[in-house]
């Protein structure tokens, strides 16, 4: 008999039992998590001073988001030198001790692998750019200007929306997908993809645990360079999405680097189907270890959202990736508002209940949580209203793009105060005192004022914050495998307030009530008499109907 955890289990099961499954991913953004010298912006030394709150938390994987050499265009997705460390994070020196000492803690640490891009100031670049013979011409994507204008491709981040940019030192155009500071990679090029893989082995062979990998999805181009039809943009993931070569390029990354350590990988974004996701993460093929879709995280919008879209999104998911495949779970991220100001309800009243069930539901679906720093203390958005609030490249230039276009200002800085990823990005929130402990110096962006009481130090002194809420919800997902293992079944699927869902693993079953609204719900689920409640956001448990964003989690056994 194959157990896992003592628990009886099938052939296929034990073969499916992997680390990265039951990982608990903590995602940690440094330039705001902790400022050590003063300069305003986090570095590895200010993650260092806090590894013992990072270990208190219970989680096991910290996934960093980039820390290598860069301009910081794009707050460090646009990498100038892959084997060195950002100059405002510190040194390789700090590196290799905050990598000892998240392993000193039983913690492991996935990076971020940018290739899509590199930066504009990478030498392969500024070597590619500077004659039409250099043997790094073909690193990049050119477009020599006598051939005329390239057909055109959208920019993310471009004031013009202009995916190409002239270049008069070699008069040619080159290709950048994200900022004219983020030419794009040219993966057909052999050179290219040995580089990377060496990059991915220098930091395997200093013991990282994993990597994810950045806008992949988008690395593989039709360089023929076909003129799109019309109304192209309205399908754009169709055409920017797993182009030709994608999984060459994947499986030759599986067998050079990915299947020579025991790393996990996981890949930004799943493509534009169960299809191409699977094609992406399914063990048979390969390739990467998890898929991270971003169907769910689209979902909100300012007036509120409709959970039967919510349940829809996960469930669907959750049958195509039952029996194959695995999938990462999350809400948020850096690239997103916060969490309980898009997916729950950041008023005073409804904030801690609210924010408390969002992280129950990330720790208790199926899939490998991969939960934001500072969602664990509710963390809300910062409410930014003037366009000097923001840094992000993605904001200035659409902004400027509004502006020469006449576009209305107003109603953009309306939508980014509910949306905009630097919401997700002012300062980790440690204390009440100014710039929230994170910096004595000036932060690099806006500190949110509700720092003076949504902050860790008064968190630590309540029992039923959100931060010891959080910590004990680790505490139920590592200790109940049902919670990795098990299989998952939306119950009571039309109910618009209540998310409900069981998992069961060998014969444990977890029930889970989620109430998604602010006012009191009932659910047609009638858990079993004798359920064990293994956690609950309000202090006690009374009645059938659920309170205001109230979640429950019992456990019953199959009888035997
Ligand atoms: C990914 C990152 C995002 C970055 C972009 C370009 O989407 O998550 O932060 O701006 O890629 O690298």
């Amino acid at each position: 008999m194959n157990r896992i955890y003592g628990q009886a289990v099938s052939q296929r099961e034990a073969e499916q039992h992997k680390w990265w499954k039951e990982a608990i991913v903590y995602q940690i953004y440094p330039r705001s998590f902790k400022d050590n010298d003063g300069d305003g912006i986090g570095d590895l030394k200010g993650i260092i001073s806090k590894l013992d709150y990072i270990k208190s938390l219970g989680v096991t994987v910290i996934w960093l988001n980039p820390i290598y050499r860069s301009p910081n265009d794009d707050n460090g997705y646009d990498v100038s030198d892959y084997r060195d460390i950002m100059k405002e994070f510190g040194t390789m020196a700090d590196f290799d001790a905050l990598l000892k000492g998240l392993h000193e803690r039983g913690i492991k640490l996935v990076m971020d692998l940018v290739v899509n891009h590199s930066s504009d100031e990478h030498p392969w670049f500024q070597q590619s750019r500077s004659s039409r013979n250099s043997p790094y011409r073909n690193y990049y994507h050119w477009w020599d200007a006598e051939r005329g204008k390239p057909p055109y491709r959208y920019s993310l981040f471009d004031v013009n929306h202009d995916g190409w940019r002239y270049d008069s030192l070699t008069n040619a155009y080159y290709l950048h997908y994200f900022s004219r500071k983020q030419p794009d990679l040219n993966w057909e090029n052999p050179q290219v993809r040995s580089a990377v893989y060496d990059i991915m082995r220098f930091w395997a062979d200093k013991g990282i645990d994993g990597f994810r990998l950045d806008a992949f999805q988008f690395v593989a181009k039709d360089t023929t360079w076909p003129v799109w039809p019309a109304g192209w943009e309205k399908h754009f993931m169709q055409y920017y999405a797993m182009g030709p070569h994608l999984h060459d390029y994947l499986k030759e990354m599986n067998s050079q680097v990915l299947s020579r350590y025991d790393v996990m990988s996981v890949a930004e974004g799943a493509g534009n189907s169960f299809a191409d996701a699977h094609a992406l993460v399914d063990a048979d093929r390969k390739e990467l270890n998890m898929a991270y879709a971003f169907d769910a995280v689209d979902i909100p919008r300012p007036g509120g959202y409709s959970l039967l879209t919510l349940k829809g999104v996960f469930t669907r998911w959750d049958s195509a990736f039952r029996d194959k495949g695995w999938l990462a779970i999350f809400l948020a991220n850096h690239d997103q508002a916060r969490l309980v100001s898009r997916f729950g309800n950041d008023s005073p009243e409804f904030r801690v209940v609210s924010s408390k069930m969002l992280s129950t539901f990330v720790l208790t679906m199926r899939g490998t949580p991969f939960y934001y720093n500072g969602d664990e203390l509710g963390m809300t958005n910062p409410g930014f209203r003037q366009i000097s609030d923001y840094r992000d490249v993605a904001v200035l230039n659409e902004y400027k793009h509004r502006q020469q276009t006449g576009g209305d200002l107003n109603a953009y800085l309306e939508e980014m105060s509910f949306g905009a990823r630097d919401n997700g990005r002012t300062p980790m929130q440690w204390d009440a005192t100014p710039n929230a402990g994170f910096s004595t110096g000036t932060p690099w962006i806006g500190v949110n004022p509700n720092h003076t009481t949504i902050n860790v130090a008064a968190q630590e002194r309540d029992s039923s914050s959100c931060l010891n809420y959080f910590r004990r919800l680790v505490r139920v997902r590592k200790n109940n495998p049902v919670l990795v293992y098990g299989a998952y079944k939306l119950l009571d699927r039309d109910n618009r307030q209540v998310y409900a869902f069981t998992r069961t693993f060998g014969d444990r079953i977890v029930w889970v009530l989620l109430n998604f609204s602010a006012l009191p719900a009932t659910t047609a689920v009638r858990v079993p008499g004798g359920a064990v409640l293994l956690i609950g956001n309000y202090a006690r448990v009374s009645g059938a109907t659920l309170r205001p964003y109230e979640a429950r989690v019992y456990e019953t056994q199959m009888p035997r």
